[in-house]
């Protein structure tokens, strides 16, 4: 597996929407986990191909904590079915935008329907940090980043810092 870097503000490719994966062969295999190995040695809980420049439609996740077992989850054209009605505020942090922290609130349950590894169809229903991090994760399928919940003020000076360190 080898480790691939990771795209960071203002990339682009960041704010494309990525296109659907057609058939799920040994090439989106290798992606995912690849990815994987990204997403924990960043460490981080999850990660999307376009921060890692693939514009497609692919995530992984781990919500597991440190002392537990790995529970890698692979998520191909993952698609929400249902939003739950209640709230859940969580600070969240991106691996493509590092030392930035913005408080959101997202629904605190839903179901996604998507394709794994092997390219089966599985549903799955989400609570907690799990549900937070795949609205994150779909988030960034779409071109959407964290800093997006911030007012324009705020984002633009974020947006100007990374700029600005990426011409040095
Ligand atoms: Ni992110």
């Amino acid at each position: 597996m080898a480790l691939l870097p990771i795209l960071t503000l203002p990339d682009p490719i960041l704010r494309d929407v990525a296109a659907r994966v057609e058939r799920v062969d040994g090439e989106v295999r290798r992606l995912a986990d690849d990815m994987l190995a990204t997403m924990y040695d960043a460490p981080g809980i999850g990660l999307a191909a376009p921060q890692v420049g693939i514009s497609r439609r692919l995530i992984v996740l781990d919500v597991s904590d440190d002392d537990g077992a790995a529970r890698p989850l692979v998520m191909i054209n993952p698609e929400i079915l249902h939003l739950g009605d209640g709230r859940r505020s969580y600070e969240e942090g991106c691996l493509s935008i590092p030392d930035v922290k913005v408080e959101i609130e997202r629904p605190s349950t839903l179901t996604v329907a998507y394709l794994d590894r092997d390219g089966v169809r599985q549903q799955l229903d989400a609570d907690g940090l799990l549900a937070t991090a795949i609205q994150h994760e779909i988030d960034h399928l779409d071109g959407r980043l964290i800093i997006d919940f911030l007012s324009r003020l705020k984002r633009d000076i974020i947006v100007r810092r990374f700029r600005k360190s990426a011409r040095t």
